[in-house]
């Protein structure tokens, strides 16, 4: 029996329909506690899954190969879930599929592949749910190649995880849209083409949202999933950075489909290049770097609404520099080049095709690459529940379990310290004197700080 509890919140808002967003939704729905809370959830796109989120895609890496072992330990109990490939499971219907994930790199720049490995190695002897036998070091050319069954790979040093796979990210957030529908039923309200224009607040307190069309909904609880459109909505002061990464696709024939199906996918952390397994005859190539920032100006909130003699001034905007997702743009040509290049070196005979399409997708980066999971630091009925990183997707089967552990003040210290707000000094000592314009999490590679519309004006 569950008591009553007034300090459970009545009405919860959650900003954004992502991996974030609908997972946190799903742990509500799961606990008593809240069985007398409504939810709503708010998405400025008009099409849910939202093909522009950087949930949607063709395909997303599960593994658990990190530098940094609690990251691994979340993604194994991710995995866990995941592996449940009946119909009603995580896995199921084609979600979620396991060939393996192979990670290289050339000499030099290795520390993060033999970080990773030496992590799942520590937890696989561990019997931390990896099998050990499935793990293996590679020394040369030939390895990768027998490893990857890619023919042409060049690179000579890397390791194969065969307990890891990817999933199907599209069919996952339409698999979460209909759990949350089925079990939530009226006490739950999905608005897609609601955009929100700015959060609401009562002094220091966030009350709610105003949309774009001028309706506002109050809640007692925010939570803000915007995705790396999160830092439009606030001022996150640093610590979020929409940057903006290349992918595209190319058409392969049957027999190349059928077979590349079950290869591992293939990363290539020197140029953050990688391959994940294609399906219905396309070929997706993208890259993991530090991206195209987009620098514009946005509004701020006044920060002292209290003059030192308790007045309270009134309420004024001073504008901030924050990159911000641009929807809608080919791949710059430095984009399109560096791919070309990629498939040149993996798949030769098929790298000069035309790509069928080419995106932006944006990742929400902060400078550890550590996600923002806590309460504002000012406004407290505000939970910031972003900051994917470019890794997240592969813990939406968990990851709403810790924004509601978080929510609830239980989250595991080991994660609060890692997803806390953290201080300005501390930041300013990891992405130094030029400011945060990429993510220092160690995966990175390409250039830095290129600014996209730059790019996006040099035709050679
Ligand atoms: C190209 C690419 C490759 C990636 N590869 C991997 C991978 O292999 N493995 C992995 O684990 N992770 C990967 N990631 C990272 C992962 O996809 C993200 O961390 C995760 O999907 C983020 O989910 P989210 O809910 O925070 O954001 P999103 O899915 O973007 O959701 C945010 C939502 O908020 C909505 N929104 C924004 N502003 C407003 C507003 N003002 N009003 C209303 N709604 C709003 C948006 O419309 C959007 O639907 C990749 C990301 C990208 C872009
Ligand atoms: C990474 O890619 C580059 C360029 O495509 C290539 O020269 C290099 O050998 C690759 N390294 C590994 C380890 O595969």
């Amino acid at each position: 029996m569950v008591e009553a509890d007034s300090k459970v919140p009545q009405h919860i808002l959650v900003i954004g329909a992502g991996a974030f967003g609908l997972g946190t939704t799903l742990s509500l729905l799961s606990k008593p506690a809240y069985n007398a809370t409504r939810i709503t959830i708010v998405d400025s796109s008009t099409q849910l899954p939202n093909p522009s989120g950087s949930s949607v895609d063709a395909n997303r890496i599960v593994r658990a190969d990190y530098a940094y072992v609690h990251y691994s330990r979340l993604a194994i109990e991710a995995q866990k879930l995941c592996r449940d490939t009946s119909a009603q499971g995580c896995g199921g219907e084609g979600r979620y599929h396991e060939p393996g994930f192979v990670l290289t790199a050339d000499a030099g720049q290795g520390a993060y592949v033999s970080q990773a490995l030496d992590s799942v190695l520590s937890l696989a002897a561990a019997d931390g749910g990896l099998d050990l036998s499935k793990i293996k070091e590679l020394h040369s050319q030939n390895d990768i190649r027998k490893a990857t069954g890619y023919e042409e790979v060049s690179g000579s040093y890397g390791y194969a995880n065969y307990n890891s796979g990817w999933a199907d990210a599209e069919s996952c957030v339409a698999y979460a849209l209909k759990r949350i529908q089925k079990e939530g039923g009226d006490r739950v309200t999905i608005k897609s083409g609601a955009r929100v224009e700015r959060l609401s607040f009562s002094g220091d307190e966030c009350t709610g949202v105003e949309l774009a069309d001028g309706e506002s909904i109050k809640a007692d609880l925010v939570i803000l999933a915007a995705g790396a459109w999160s830092p439009t909505l606030i001022d996150l002061q640093g610590r979020c950075l929409a940057t903006g990464q290349t992918l595209a696709f190319i058409d392969i024939t049957d027999e190349e489909q059928a077979a590349m199906a079950d290869r591992p996918t293939i990363m290539n952390l020197s140029r953050g290049m990688f391959i994940i397994p294609p399906r219905d005859n396309k070929l997706k190539i993208a890259r993991h770097g530090f991206g195209y920032i987009n620098p514009v100006q946005i509004p701020r909130r006044n920060i002292q609404p209290r003059l030192a003699n308790g007045e309270i001034t009134p309420e004024r905007y001073e504008y901030v520099d924050v990159s911000v997702p641009k929807a809608g743009v080919p791949v710059p040509l430095e984009g399109q080049e560096a791919l070309r290049e990629a498939l040149h070196e993996l798949v030769p005979h098929m790298a000069d095709r035309p790509f069928t399409r080419t995106r932006i997708c944006w990742y929400c980066d902060t400078p550890t690459g550590d996600f923002l999971i806590t309460y504002h630091p000012r406004h407290k009925s505000l939970f910031l529940a972003t900051g994917g990183s470019g890794h997240g997707f592969k813990f939406f089967p968990v990851i709403g379990d810790k924004i509601v552990d978080a929510i609830e003040g239980n989250l595991d210290p080991l994660y609060a310290r890692e997803w806390r707000w953290r201080c300005d000094e501390e930041l300013q000592k990891i992405y130094g004197p030029e400011g945060f314009i990429g993510c220092e999490d160690g995966s990175r590679a390409g250039p830095k700080g290129m600014v996209l519309e730059d790019e996006m004006a040099r035709t050679r």
